[in-house]
């Protein structure tokens, strides 16, 4: 027997040696058709190689493709399980000419590659073209197949298109017969259908390319596209024509009856199937970053999961069982796919998760179900409004009621189902009040109803594929913006992130064939809807056009270092400042971050540096950025620091980062950082770089708020820092190491010569070598006066002026006023023998008044005051005097 693995190999070896380059196969998701939702053939990967829209370095390709028939167009999931050959996921080997060889290669290659390496005896083989096609039929007879096994067909069956537009042309089929005890007639006859005569290889002759207004043009080269299913050409190897068969699939059936206990081949065998191949389609797109959700594509992955949940329940599994199937499924693909092994972690843990939570509500919604059924007559369809119960109250997806209800031979009143979804989003609606203008939202309503939630990429990328499905314009709808106009445009699938949780949107461009556009902003609208702000350049952009989306990679990956900075940031502080710190607030943008934290002192030095010692730490710990998707009580539980007082839905993103030892930090062990977020992160905190805080400020009462910067910002800030150090030390002939206790005893050297000066100021005063008008005593009214200003000092100066100046007259009054440049101060004094006739406080107070200055007392002896300047020193002297006369 040959295993799937060796099968694989053999055709892409075969190919190899035929000069074709063995080409990994491309994520599930794809990054270049935004009309599809997952990669559903081989030539999805190539797509614009056939048109001439992109070359590489090869014209000879040949894969195994990892596909998924779930969602969209090709969807098999409601078969899966009850026949032979439909999957959710299957591997498509393929071999590829862009422009290279044609048909007079392509067939030769096929049927040397089945015949001799597989060894696939000929009388069991035939064939069907294009009826048109004379020279496939040509080259056919020529490698030996008789006229007879040529079958010519004139439907669609041999006019292979991969959609409504895009490269096409007319194909050939290989055809098996798997023998007579198997019911079914060759293709073209009416028993077609029947599994005794099995497609095994569509090869597809590129010739054309159609487009959307109907015309189909001749394409400038010729090419191949070819598809083999490996679980089929596995099953017929293998002497089956059941795809379940085969050795992989029966590893994974086993594995399933293993873990519930169930016989894998008795009448319960339809359970393990739906198992063993939903384990497939739902590991494969966790691996390629599909997480389970409510919308788009994480809502087809949750059907996938809840059907073959509800089928491991019909095997009486008590315990959750999809995440103990992982490793056997490891084991069989994850040498050929070593992204699965990547991902094993990641898997069971959601996979676990993921049942432990449907598995609470699935007893009782089959029970609802059952009960709502013995109430109906016989045959009557399930009501609309009990599926849409199932749907929203018990998280049933329509297809798993339906599931259910076909093996009684029951059908649903969809019709019913969408009326009932279609009240609870017109609820919905009327009960949001978004922020913004009522008008706008409204909009944004109608686009979120007629086009659905925006899917995001943009966490395991920044460039992608995306289909304009709506334009806003001042708060309108439109069908194009003109090139240079500013308006909004929604597509179905973007990278660009939407501002949220305290991080920017993204900036960026788009490229269409014929223009290009900047993107200037992204936001998040009403019912999930992404909008991206856009100036068109060169040309219009028009709904329905498909763009190439590029975010700025600087700038997202700036904020990525920023944002993850932050986790780290928000750690730190509550092991330097304790546990009531607690985020209030945080912008993660492109040339800084910003966090605002309860705490109600300024922090000290002390503590931030070691805030800032411990970031850097974890920076070069360089540790893996996990997310994983989980309820918020789990998140909680494993510690996730939530931002208190939000609301969160019933699933939550979790980002966690670093490992400390020893921390006996709940179930999440030793991770570092664990929070709820939804933001973009780098993939090892080594990107961060280098963390450095711009210091810590008072955001309002109770709240701290931290600036910091990392990477090539934090960079050019500490540089810099040490440039003008090094200009310093050069100034003050030091080593850099030196300047600080250089700068302290100059600043204490300043220190004792201000006062120096002060002391001989004083002293120049008392000597009197004051400057002013009346720096010599005159007599006023019979009194000794003596008046000066006095520059360089300050009011405290005075008063030893004042008892010197006294002392020195014997018997007067003195009155000083200190010139401090942006201040003034006045001070009088009258000796004792005076005091009877002068008062120091009333000539103090004309003074100041003079000045323009207010009050001033005092005693008697003396009084001081002071005023905003010395300017009107001569005007305050002769209001003292004038005092004094009267
Ligand atoms: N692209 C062709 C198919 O999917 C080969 O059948």
């Amino acid at each position: 027997m040959t295993s799937l693995n060796e099968i694989r190999s053999t055709f892409l070896d075969y190919f190899a040696r035929n000069g074709h380059e063995v080409v990994a196969s491309s994520p599930l998701v794809p990054r270049n058709d935004p009309t599809l939702m997952f990669a559903n053939s081989g030539m999805v990967q190539f797509k614009n190689l056939f048109t001439g829209l992109e070359t590489r370095d090869y014209r000879r390709a040949t894969t195994s493709q990892k596909c998924v028939r779930a969602g969209g167009k090709h969807n098999d999931l409601d078969n899966v399980g009850y026949t032979a050959r439909h999957h959710t996921f299957f591997e498509m080997l393929g071999n590829f000419s862009f422009g290279d060889y044609f048909k007079e290669e392509a067939i030769p290659f096929a049927w040397e590659l089945i015949t001799d390496a597989f060894g696939i005896p000929k009388d069991r083989l035939y064939v069907t073209v294009y009826h048109t096609d004379d020279e496939a039929a040509e080259i056919w007879k020529k490698v030996g197949v008789p006229e007879d096994r040529i079958i010519r067909i004139a439907t669609s069956d041999n006019f292979w298109q991969m959609g409504p537009t895009g490269p096409c042309g007319p194909c050939t089929e290989i055809f098996y017969d798997h023998g007579d005890h198997i019911w079914g007639g060759p293709p073209g006859s009416p028993e077609e259908d029947g599994d005794r005569f099995i497609e095994i290889w569509n090869i597809v002759f590129m010739q054309n390319e159609q487009f959307e207004d109907g015309s189909m043009k001749a394409l400038d080269m010729q090419s191949i596209d070819t598809g083999m299913g490996l679980e089929r050409i596995g099953a017929l190897l293998q002497g089956s024509h059941d795809n379940y068969d085969t050795d992989t699939m029966k590893a994974l059936i086993e594995a399933s009856a293993h873990a519930t206990g169930v016989d894998p081949f008795g009448d319960k065998n339809v359970h393990h199937r739906v198992i063993a191949d939903h384990l497939r389609s739902t590991s494969f797109l966790m691996a390629d970053g599909v997480m389970p959700s409510n919308e788009g594509r994480g809502y087809v992955l949750r059907r996938i999961m809840r059907r073959a949940m509800r089928h491991a329940h019909l095997l009486g599994a008590k315990d959750p069982v999809m995440h103990r199937l992982v490793p056997a499924l490891v084991q069989q693909m994850g040498q050929a796919y070593p992204e699965l092994g990547q991902a094993q972690a990641l898997i069971e843990e959601t996979l676990n998760l993921e049942e432990t939570r449907f598995k609470a509500t699935l007893d009782r919604g089959l029970k609802l179900l059952d009960e709502e059924l013995s109430d109906l007559p016989e045959e009557a369809p399930l009501p609309g409004a009990t599926a849409f119960k199932l749907y929203d109250t018990y998280g049933f997806p329509l297809d798993l009621t339906q599931d259910a209800l076909r093996e009684k031979g029951r059908s649903v009143d969809t019709d019913g189902f969408d009326a009932a979804m279609a009240e609870q989003k017109a609820k919905a609606r009327a009960a949001w009040s978004g922020s913004g203008e009522a008008a706008d939202s409204a909009i944004w309503f109608d686009v979120s109803e007629a086009h659905g939630a925006t899917d995001f990429l943009g966490y395991d990328t920044e460039l992608a594929e995306g289909q304009v499905v709506a334009i806003v314009q001042d708060g309108a709808l439109t069908d194009e913006l003109a090139s240079g106009a500013e308006g909004w445009m929604v597509v179905n699938q973007t990278p660009f992130y939407a501002e949220s949780g305290g991080q920017v949107g993204d900036r960026g461009s788009y490229l269409k064939p014929d223009g290009n556009g900047a993107v200037l902003d992204t936001q998040k609208m009403a019912g999930g809807v992404f909008a991206h702000k856009i100036k068109p350049e060169k040309a219009s952009l028009k709904v329905g056009d498909a763009l190439e989306l590029r975010v700025d990679h600087t700038r997202r990956s700036a904020i990525r270092a920023n944002h993850s900075a932050t986790h780290l940031l928000h750690e730190a502080l509550r092991h330097a400042l304790g546990d009531h710190v607690a985020q209030r607030g945080s912008l993660n943008a492109e040339d800084r971050l910003r966090f605002d934290f309860s705490h109600t002192k300024a922090l000290s030095l002390e503590e931030i540096k070691q805030v800032e010692q411990e970031v850097n730490a974890y920076i070069r710990q360089n540790a893996a950025v996990e997310t994983r998707i989980m309820t918020p009580d789990d998140a909680r539980a494993i510690g996730a620091q939530a931002l208190f007082g939000e609301k969160y839905g019933d699933e939550v993103r979790v980002v966690s980062m670093g490992t400390q030892s020893g921390s006996g930090k709940g179930q999440g062990g030793d991770t570092y950082s664990i929070e709820l977020c939804g933001g973009t992160h780098v993939r090892q905190t080594g990107d961060i770089g280098v963390f450095v805080t711009l210091g810590d400020s008072a955001s309002s009462a109770g709240v701290r708020r931290i600036e910091a910067l990392t990477g090539e910002a934090a960079f050019a800030y500490l540089s810099g820092q040490d440039h003008r150090l090094a200009e310093t030390a050069l100034a003050l002939k030091a080593q850099a190491a030196d300047v600080p206790d250089r700068v302290k005893a100059l600043l204490d050297e300043r220190k004792s010569l201000q006062n120096e000066v002060a002391q001989l100021r004083r002293e120049l005063a008392m000597a009197g070598g004051g400057s002013g008008p009346a720096s010599e005593a005159e007599s006023v009214a019979g009194m000794s006066f003596t008046a000066q200003v006095v520059s360089g000092v300050t009011g405290k100066d005075l008063p030893p002026l004042i008892d010197a100046a006294k002392e020195k007259m014997g018997s007067g009054v003195a009155l000083f006023i200190a010139d401090a440049g942006n201040k003034a101060a006045v001070a009088v004094g009258v000796t004792s023998d005076l005091t009877d006739k002068v008062n120091a406080v009333d000539v103090v107070q004309a003074a100041v008044e003079a000045l323009g200055g207010k009050g001033g007392g005092g005693r008697p002896d003396m009084a001081q005051g002071g005023a905003a300047s010395a300017e009107n020193a001569e005007a305050a002297i002769a209001a003292a005097r004038a005092v004094l006369e009267n």
